[in-house]
């Protein structure tokens, strides 16, 4: 018998029906599929999974409060090296050297994506000298100092943990906010814009870095568009900002007044002209004169509308009585593009709320989340971002 199998003191076993598991069907085991644990589950050590014989199919991080009751690190009868999370944290860094963002010139990246870097429930997200750390699982929180210890080896600037509310709450930590360093806003540069975010607690770890592809390409699609481009749920002003730097006047819709008021600045740091600021709930009337158009694209980039199955329906609806409000007002051959960031709401409700609206449309490009944010193969519920660019064409 290996060392290993004497030394592990968590063993989960599956039921005889647990359906498929294995590397190609994602890295989760939730609780329906386990059959019984056995040892005293700690986040802090590693789990084996076994069949239903007894026989070691892998190893993972256990989460005994959350429905995902193990997160797989590995396939096959050897457990990951005692090392594997410093081993994994300089890969995906080193990976961030390899996919040419800093040449864009990009200085906010994601360094980390958690099971897309085999680091379940660890989000990193670097601000050019500062680092934001999202921690949302059990097993990642009991980690905490090894994990600080070993950031501070690879970085000397602040960095921040949180632990958000929402996570802790389904996996049984301690939510909070700890700091390391001095810190200020999350100031970075995106394809040579200067932008700036407020340190947490705030969207997400600060910026949509996810979608900083597609604002490059939807800039560069509304250079080649007659009119303005609209951009609903414009956050800090990622779309528009863009699509001014490409010469293509812009108005910015959301309804957080404090994201407008940074966007507005960031037009005045990069010295962008033709940019309007609107707030409003893009789900209401939208009858401000500003966003009457006709516009040449316009971006529709709503918060999660749906973060269970049972909340798609309803906010399919609302989504759907929106875009067809403002499909209306895009110009014959401009292209109107659709953002889910709900793992629930795919490309197949994007089309649907286009074929219900004025005029006809034809799909021209789908798309995820920028490179910075690899998939785990397998790992369905990691496609969280979907982004489908439509063409107007009657
Ligand atoms: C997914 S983020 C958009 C990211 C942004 N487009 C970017 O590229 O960085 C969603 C944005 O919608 C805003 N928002 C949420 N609900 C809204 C509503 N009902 N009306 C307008 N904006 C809303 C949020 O404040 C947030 O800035």
């Amino acid at each position: 018998m290996p060392w290993y199998a004497l030394a592990v003191s968590t063993r989960i076993q599956l039921r005889r029906d647990a359906g498929k598991v294995g590397p190609t069907h994602g890295p989760w085991i939730r609780t329906r599929q386990v059959a019984r644990i056995l040892g005293v589950p700690d986040p802090g050590e590693l789990a084996a999974v076994e069949d239903r014989h007894g026989e070691v199919l892998g190893w993972g991080l256990v989460s005994e409060r959350s429905s995902i009751t193990v997160r797989m690190l590995q396939w096959g009868a050897e457990p990951p090296p005692p090392q594997w999370l410093s081993q994994r944290l300089t890969r995906a860094f080193e990976a961030r050297q390899h996919l040419g963002l800093q040449a864009q010139p990009t200085t906010g990246m994601r360094m980390v994506n958690s099971e897309g870097d085999g680091l379940p429930g660890l989000v990193i997200d670097r601000y050019d000298t500062q680092l934001v750390v999202q921690i949302a699982t059990a097993p990642m929180a009991a980690r905490r100092h090894e994990l600080m210890k070993e950031l501070r080896t690879r970085f000397d600037g602040p960095v921040h943990v949180v632990r958000p509310e929402s996570a802790a709450k389904t996996e049984g930590f301690e939510p909070g906010i700890e700091r390391e360093g001095e810190h200020g806003p999350l100031c970075f540069v995106e394809h040579g814009l200067r932008l700036s975010v407020p340190a947490p607690p705030s969207q997400k770890t600060g910026a949509y870095f996810d979608q900083r592809a597609n604002r490059r390409e939807v800039a560069r699609l509304a250079a080649h568009a007659e009119g303005p481009l609209l951009d609903l749920g414009c956050h800090v002003g990622g779309f528009a900002l863009h699509a001014a730097a490409a010469g293509v006047p812009a108005v910015g819709v959301d309804r957080s007044a404090s994201m407008l008021e940074r966007a507005a600045a960031h037009a005045t740091m990069n010295h962008l002209p033709g940019l309007q600021w609107v707030e409003a709930d893009m789900f209401g009337v939208l009858d401000d004169p500003r966003l009457a158009g006709p516009f040449g694209t316009i971006v529709v980039d709503p918060p999660k509308i749906a973060a269970r199955r049972r909340d798609v329906d309803r906010a399919a609806e609302a989504m759907q009585r929106m875009v067809a409000r403002v499909a209306a007002r895009l110009r014959v051959g401009g292209h109107l593009v659709l953002c889910s960031c709900s793992h629930h709401v795919g490309s197949e409700h994007l089309d649907r709320f286009v074929l219900a609206s004025p005029g006809s449309f034809t799909r021209v490009a789908l798309r995820g989340a920028d490179l910075d944010h690899p998939i785990a193969p397998g790992h369905i519920e990691g496609e969280y971002l979907r982004v489908a660019i439509y063409q107007r064409r009657t």
